[in-house]
């Protein structure tokens, strides 16, 4: 059986979906501080935390887990400058909770969700996975600490794990059915679409002075379908008692005003911007280089029109 943990969350709800339909045996864990109960519908559901260590053991011990697919993380880089301590424990101590119990439990296999924040500024476009690892925050750099740990933990011995570092997830599942719920919402597209909606008066663009052709920051979207496929994918991987590190992102960069027009494109409806002073340690552009993902993970984005991926925001946005 495979333990998803965040699978109440927007990313580890897709995860689970997929995974369920591919036939696999699921168990969601979440505390449901961010997640939402309705958006796990398959599998068995554990509703917990990762520092309660009773709990671990006892779902370990209950289920014949195989596999963890660690999705469980505070996720607000913003929070995490506020508030550091939070996160090392939250991303950092607990998953070290998780990876105690399964080496307890012989468990040795794990995909963790680390992000495009591990490489900071970044020196060259696009970034392989070869960029020096220079985080600028707390969140980058509490799950860039989980990655030290992995590489270490999996030397001499049989555990083996895939770290997928997403770049700038979006979009929903095709029929709807889940989606992107966060609040507060700080993700650009919900956030154009909610102003779309009417339920947000205007956008806020944070900095119009960068040096990209619009001014604006230009980041990696990648849909979050096919973010579900790549872990799919990092089963197989895992079967061949492999380890390793994949960037997931489409390899094309759109600037946040280019991501705006699109949503006013797909939901026909103004949307009122502001600029306002760059965020720090916002960098100018973040676009991955796939190679060794298509390469190695045989992993491919299907959805690569920005377009159609808002598209499928919209829908489940509208729903809401
Ligand atoms: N959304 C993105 O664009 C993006 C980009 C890069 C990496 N990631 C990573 O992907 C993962 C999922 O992100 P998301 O956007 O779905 O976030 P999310 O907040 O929607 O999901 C995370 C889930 O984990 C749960 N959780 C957090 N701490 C927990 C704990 N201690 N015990 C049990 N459950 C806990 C939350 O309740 C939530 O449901 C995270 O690890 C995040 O760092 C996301």
């Amino acid at each position: 059986m495979i333990l998803i943990t965040g699978a109440g969350g927007y990313i580890g709800s897709h995860v689970n979906k997929l995974m369920f339909e591919e036939g696999y045996q699921t168990i969601a864990l979440d505390n449901l501080l961010n997640g939402h109960e309705d958006l796990i519908k398959w599998g068995k559901f554990v509703l917990g935390d990762l520092k309660d260590i009773k709990l671990l053991n006892f779902v370990f011990k209950k289920y014949d887990i195989d596999t963890v697919v660690h999705l469980a993380a505070l996720t607000s880089v913003n929070e995490s400058v506020q508030f550091p301590a939070k996160y090392y424990k939250n991303n950092f101590q607990y998953t070290l909770n998780l990876l105690n119990i399964m080496e307890k439990f012989n468990v040795g296999k794990f995909i963790f969700s680390s992000t495009a924040s591990v490489y900071g500024e970044p020196d060259s476009i696009p970034i392989s996975e070869k960029h020096p690892l220079k985080p600028v925050n707390p969140y980058g750099k509490s799950k860039l600490m989980v990655e030290n740990l992995l590489s270490e933990r999996s030397k001499n011995s049989d555990f083996n794990y895939v770290c997928l570092r997403y770049f700038n997830a979006c979009g929903a599942d095709l029929s709807a059915e889940i989606g992107e719920n966060h609040d507060p919402e700080t993700h650009l597209i919900p956030i154009a679409l909610n102003v779309a909606l009417n339920k947000l008066e205007k956008i806020t663009i944070y900095g119009g002075d960068y040096p990209t052709p619009d001014g604006t920051c230009i980041r990696d979207y990648i849909h979050v379908h096919d973010i579900a496929t790549a872990h799919l994918k990092g089963l197989e991987f895992l079967d061949e008692n492999k380890s390793d590190v994949f960037n997931l992102g489409i390899g094309r960069g759109f600037s946040v005003k280019e991501i705006i027009k699109s949503c006013r494109e797909v939901t026909g409806y103004e949307i009122p911007t502001v600029v306002e002073n760059r965020r720090e340690g916002d960098p100018a552009i973040l676009i991955a280089d796939n190679k060794k993902a298509k390469k190695n993970l045989k992993w491919k984005a299907e959805i690569n029109d920005i377009n159609s991926m808002i598209k499928t925001a919209y829908n489940y946005q509208k729903k809401l």
